[in-house]
């Protein structure tokens, strides 16, 4: 089989964080911007001669021919054999397991998440390590600099590998073998939640709506939900993955996911709602008329976990990122168990996980987890909560009053401020840090502030610190706002203004969020002179 050296340019492609590259599709497939990428990933890793990897991505545009092109790739450069998802699919934690379950040196993850795919949106490309997870800084790190540099690639001349048919193949010396996206996923999921007790639990009327978003989660939703749950045909909404996911934006929060908000808030609304995102790492969780917040879903979930066969022995601790409300502190608390407060996003997870002092871990934007895999995981979490549902036969209302009545709630607001002009966010964030130290004992409003600091944190396992993750103001009272600059955000600068009242009358559990949250929304306006100094009063988006 002919193989070619391809002399190119370097593409200089960003620092990757740990969600990998994500790009417009256009750029990534610029004449040799995939190729470079990949080889750059390839070389910063050390090679993968002999090496074995997982391929598999969401289905979005582009999914399928970038496949081919990494498969050619990693034939010329040595490895030894590729695990694909059929079709070129593989949710996120899907592709994690699979990683972990055969052992291999790695897995390449084809998605953008949650951003809209398509000829004219989003593409993305991500390695994760023989952990299953994401690769460490180090790794990103090293991959980067080999961007900047990168002058030559290998690929074979080779025919398209067959990837709708499962079974072993080959090309050139590589060994390719397509296995069924779902079945070993399954498989996992029947280890950790009790398949036989969710099945009664449909069998006795139980109704639930499960929208995949017309992104990666169709396929096991429809396998696993309706197959061999008896959910209901029809229980999955959306299910058949689109290249550009029916041009909608594959987010699962109350508003791209308002398809199913309607249905769960109408009169015949079914007893659950769900959703998961692009790649299916993120989830959102609905009652008949009650949206459950991501904080509140997993304090929910560390509170009733012991129901589940795979958690029966009870929980090693618990994280939660620190802009996250704290009603997964107050849960763990009276469990007697640890409670990790980590920076945002997934990574700092992994540590913990992988040193065995949590079990579940979550943040505040839809992603929930635990130590079955290495990524948050949408489905699994909607598992978590049948099992639960099927377990108390309570109602997911009923489930969030008795956790608010034991532990106090956590009212919760996210306000982003989108494509700001990232010198003002600076300035603003800036000026905050300064009164920092003064603010305690300031009064705002109706508010006082008890304590003002910048979340630093120290990692338990490695000892690695990481800064300025975030500036949080503590209120008398149980109130608490806190300030970051979005790190995912693609135009200007996102403020991210997180807002958490904790609430423990017994008569005032079940008031208007948005109510509840207005002296803590004013108060942190006024510290911050955000709309002074940014020009924006009202944010973009409410979650
Ligand atoms: C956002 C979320 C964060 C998540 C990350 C990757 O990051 O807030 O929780 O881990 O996306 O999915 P941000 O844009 O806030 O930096
Ligand atoms: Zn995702």
């Amino acid at each position: 089989m002919p193989m070619h050296t391809v002399r190119t340019t370097p593409i200089d492609g960003q620092k990757p964080g740990t969600s990998g590259l994500r790009k417009k599709t256009a750029v990534f497939r610029r004449p040799h911007f995939l190729e470079n990428y990949v080889q750059a990933i390839f070389d910063g890793i050390g090679g993968v001669a002999g090496k074995t990897l997982v391929i598999g991505g969401d289905g979005r545009f582009f999914n399928d021919a970038a496949t081919q092109i990494i498969l050619r790739m990693a034939s010329a450069n040595g490895a030894a054999k590729c695990i694909v998802g059929q079709g070129g699919i593989l949710s996120t934690p899907a592709a994690s397991h699979l990683i972990r379950l055969r052992k291999a040196d790695g897995g390449l993850i084809l998605s953008a998440s949650h951003n809209p795919g398509g000829p004219d949106a989003d593409f993305g490309l991500k390695y994760n390590g023989p952990n299953g997870g994401p690769a460490s800084e180090a790794v990103t790190d090293k991959i980067y600099e080999r961007t900047k540099t990168l002058d030559l690639y290998n690929i074979c001349a080779a025919d398209d590998v067959d990837l709708g048919t499962v079974g072993a193949q080959s090309l050139a010396d590589m060994a390719v073998e397509i296995v069924d996206p779902v079945a070993d996923y399954a498989d996992l999921m029947q280890t950790i939640v009790d398949f036989d007790k969710i099945r009664d639990l449909f069998s006795s009327g139980f109704t639930m709506c499960f929208d995949a978003m017309h992104a990666v989660t169709g396929p096991y939703a429809h396998a696993i939900l309706e197959g061999m749950l008896g959910a209901p045909k029809g229980s999955v909404i959306n299910g058949t993955p689109s290249p550009d996911f029916g041009k909608g934006h594959p987010d699962p929060n109350p508003i791209w996911a308002k398809e199913l908000m309607d249905k769960m808030y109408a009169a015949d609304a079914p007893d659950f709602g769900a959703a998961s995102d692009g790649d299916g790492d993120r989830n959102m969780i609905v009652g008949r008329g009650a949206y459950v917040t991501p904080s509140d879903s997993l304090a929910l979930l560390t509170a009733q976990a012991h129901l589940a066969p795979g958690y029966s022995a009870g929980l090693a601790g618990v994280a939660r990122s620190m802009p996250t409300s704290r009603a997964v502190d107050r849960v763990a608390e009276s469990l007697g168990i640890a409670c990790f407060e980590t920076p945002t996003g997934w990574k700092f997870f992994g540590n913990l996980l992988d040193a065995g002092k949590v079990t579940l871990c979550g943040e505040e934007s839809a992603g929930t987890g635990s130590d079955h895999v290495r990524e948050k995981d949408g489905l699994w979490a909607v598992l978590l909560w049948l099992n639960i549902l099927a377990e108390t036969k309570k109602s997911v209302s009923a489930l969030m009053a008795d956790l608010w009545a034991a532990h106090g709630r956590c009212y919760y607001s996210r306000l982003d401020f989108e494509d700001v002009d990232s010198a003002r966010a600076s300035t603003m964030i800036d000026g905050l840090r300064a009164r920092l130290p003064d603010l305690g004992g300031t009064t705002v409003g109706a508010l006082t502030v008890k304590t003002a600091d910048e979340f630093a944190y120290l990692d338990p396992v490695d000892g690695a610190t990481s800064a300025g993750q975030g500036i949080r103001i503590v209120f008398e009272g149980g109130a608490r706002a806190v300030f970051r600059l979005s790190g995912t955000g693609t135009q200007g600068a996102t403020i991210r203004l997180y807002l958490e009242q904790l609430e423990t009358d017994p008569d005032r559990l079940q008031d208007d969020p948005e109510r509840v949250l207005t002296d803590v929304r004013e108060a942190a306006l006024a510290l911050s002179d955000l709309t002074a100094i940014t020009g924006r009063d009202t944010p973009d988006v409410i979650t």
